[in-house]
């Protein structure tokens, strides 16, 4: 797919990854659809774009809720018609220890509420904007292209239960979409980010980080824009669909 000034929606788009998959999609002449819970981040991504002569336009969503996903892609094909590409990028983490022990007593366990939470944005938000997105893509007659952002801790990482869980679905998403929405000339696929410079990394207890980067073969951090590029690669791409591209820094062999 050539990008200029194609529909793409990228949910959790007003920091990090997002953020970073915006100004990419900017250069290449794409119109953005920015999706995210706060309004102020969003705006400063979207000035960003515009600042790249990029059309770009703010939603502000909780990908968690049924009617407020619907009415979302119901505005965006209002304001933009038809939708090209949906990139799947919000997701939170909420670490705890499945159980922690201490003299043989358990001092904690991961609480029902922090499952549920990552759940949430990370599994069913990424499943109600696909719905929605390729309900859009087929009736506006389009193809389309649905990017699920995962995770290397998608293959199990300590401290994850929630967030593997969800991650290792979003993947399994993409494959069975794929599968599902060929017909409709929709591809499906996703992307297993490693240990990415982003507030979301950064804000692990230093021990853990540095336990983790000290195991990366490439010796650093990935930096957003590595992830960014994988999503135009793939958009770009009309034959690649149903694969996992891991971008790790070969942390993962
Ligand atoms: N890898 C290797 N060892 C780890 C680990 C990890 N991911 N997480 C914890 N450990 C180790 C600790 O170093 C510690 O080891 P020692 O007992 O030998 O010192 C042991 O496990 C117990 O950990 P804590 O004492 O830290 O346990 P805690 O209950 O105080 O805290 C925790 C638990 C909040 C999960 C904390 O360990 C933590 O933040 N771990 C990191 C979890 C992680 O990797 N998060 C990734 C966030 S970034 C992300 O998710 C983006 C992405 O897609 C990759």
């Amino acid at each position: 797919m050539e990008l200029k000034d194609k529909v793409i929606v990228i949910t959790g788009g007003g920091r990090g990854l997002g953020r970073s998959m915006a100004l990419e999609l900017a250069d290449k002449g794409a119109r953005i659809a920015l999706v995210d819970m706060h309004g102020a981040d969003l705006e400063i991504t979207a000035r960003l774009c515009m600042e790249k002569g990029a059309d770009a336009h703010c939603f502000v969503c909780n990908v968690t809720n049924e009617s407020a996903v619907e009415g979302l892609f119901e505005e965006i094909a209002t304001k933009l018609g038809a939708i090209h590409g949906l990139v799947n990028n919000a997701g939170i983490t909420r670490d705890a220890m499945l159980v922690k022990a201490k003299d043989g007593e358990v001092v904690s366990k991961m609480s029902l509420d922090k499952w549920n939470q990552v759940i949430a944005v990370n599994l069913t938000g990424t499943f109600l904007c696909a719905r929605e997105a390729a309900a859009k893509m087929i009736e506006l007659g389009n193809h389309g292209c649905i990017i699920n952002i995962s995770s290397i801790s998608r293959s199990g990482n300590m401290g994850q239960t929630n967030y593997t869980a969800s991650k290792a679905g979003a993947e399994a998403m993409a494959v069975t979409w794929a599968k599902e929405l060929a017909r409709y000339g929709i591809r499906a696929a996703s992307i297993a980010p490693g240990f990415i410079a982003t507030d979301m990394v950064m804000a692990m207890k230093p021990e853990a980080l540095e336990k983790l980067s000290s195991q990366i073969p490439l010796r650093r951090l990935g930096k957003p824009e590595e992830i960014a590029r994988t999503v135009t690669f793939i958009l770009e791409n009309d034959y690649i669909s149903g694969r996992c591209f891991e971008i790790d820094g070969a942390l993962r062999i």
